[in-house]
């Protein structure tokens, strides 16, 4: 069954951005990016298929702010000026088939390995990042220069982001990669003041996040949170609610609400479509920024269902729409 909702849905953000639908195809590395994470005619190709969906913001994939952030093959980078030119004509792709063009940018801190980055290793703690089915490397925690890194990388990342042309810088802090690192108490065991407290452990994201508003009042952030790390002494969905509206509180303008430490798939426990919804809904009555929520989303009358009665205000879909962008238009928008 096709949406109504869909087609007439836009939402308006500050400085007259705004999004045609709710409906976001979440980032996912294509790993089609060159082995120093230049944009390809590949990458090119790819985006714009994701584009022909029809959804309202499209965010390009994980894109790494420092080589020692970097944690695959191919991964798409934005650490270094030379990268502008590729990226710009990747957000022109987004832009041509109507969504606003969003980019995340991660580092992957600990859930990387040393071969990847070139040697370094950093996290918060001295405290293997907790990967199913791996076993990943005891990282060194990262000193008071190296936190000065990650901020000025992050920073000079977003400029760039917004020079090629990008409406939303995204901050990856889920799934365990670097900055989820920072803000769960599960690996941030720090006892100096990037750490310890609630808000020693966002003290990092929200230090990346003022120099971000400082320079780039233009820009929408959003930050990717878990709803829950889904591990036992992460981060809890109540822990989750207070990071939202503290977020909210600080000025960032979207918050899109997937997993944890634990990774991005399905929770054993979670069946059906929305596996990710109840953290999501759960957040969106505590803020009044809009909430992205996401898990196995595949169609239109599901999006209507848990947008139209206010749950949350964008469904991300995007193994569905990976799967066959055009395909998933005519059935659930056009
Ligand atoms: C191939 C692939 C790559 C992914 N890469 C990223 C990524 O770069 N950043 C991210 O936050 N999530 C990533 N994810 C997770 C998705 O954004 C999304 O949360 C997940 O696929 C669940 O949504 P779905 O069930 O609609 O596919 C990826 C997922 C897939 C399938």
């Amino acid at each position: 069954m096709k949406t109504l909702l869909n087609k007439s849905s836009s939402f308006h953000f500050k400085n007259d951005l705004s999004a045609i639908n709710r409906i976001v195809v979440p980032a996912m590395a294509s790993q089609t990016a060159t082995a120093s994470g230049y944009v390809t005619e590949k990458t090119l190709k790819h985006y714009a298929n994701l584009s022909n969906s029809g959804a309202g913001i499209v965010f390009v994939e994980y894109t790494y702010v420092h080589p020692t952030g970097k944690s695959e093959d191919n991964q798409l980078g934005i650490f270094d000026d030379q990268q502008i030119s590729g990226l710009s004509k990747l957000s022109k792709v987004i832009s041509e088939g109507g969504a606003l063009a969003g980019i995340q940018l991660t580092h992957a801190g600990g859930k990387t390995t040393r071969e990847q980055t070139g040697g370094a290793l950093m996290g918060p703690s001295a405290i293997a990042v907790p990967v199913k089915d791996q076993s990943m490397e005891i990282p060194t925690s990262m000193n008071q220069s190296e936190i000065e890194l990650w901020k000025s990388s992050f920073l000079s990342s977003a400029k760039r982001a917004s020079l090629a042309g990008f409406s939303i810088i995204e901050l990856h802090s889920a799934h365990g990669y670097g900055l989820n690192q920072w803000i769960s108490p599960l690996t941030n065991q720090r006892t100096d003041n990037y750490g310890g407290s609630f808000l020693g452990r966002l003290k990092l994201l929200t230090e990346i996040i003022e120099l971000i508003q400082v320079e780039l009042p233009e820009i929408l952030l959003s930050v990717r949170i878990p709803g829950r790390d889904f591990l036992e002494a992460g981060l809890s969905q109540e822990g989750t609610i207070e990071i939202a509206k503290y977020l909210e509180k600080i000025g960032v303008d979207i918050i899109n609400v997937s997993s944890g430490i634990g990774g991005w798939r399905r929770p054993a426990d979670r069946a059906g479509q929305g596996y990710l919804i109840p953290e999501a809904k759960a957040i969106q009555q505590n803020i009044g920024i809009p909430v992205i929520g996401v898990g196995g989303i595949e169609t239109g009358q599901f999006i209507d269902e848990i947008i139209g009665n206010g749950n949350i205000s964008f469904a991300a879909v995007g193994r569905a729409i990976l799967n066959n962008p055009e395909l998933w238009k005519e059935k659930n928008i056009a």
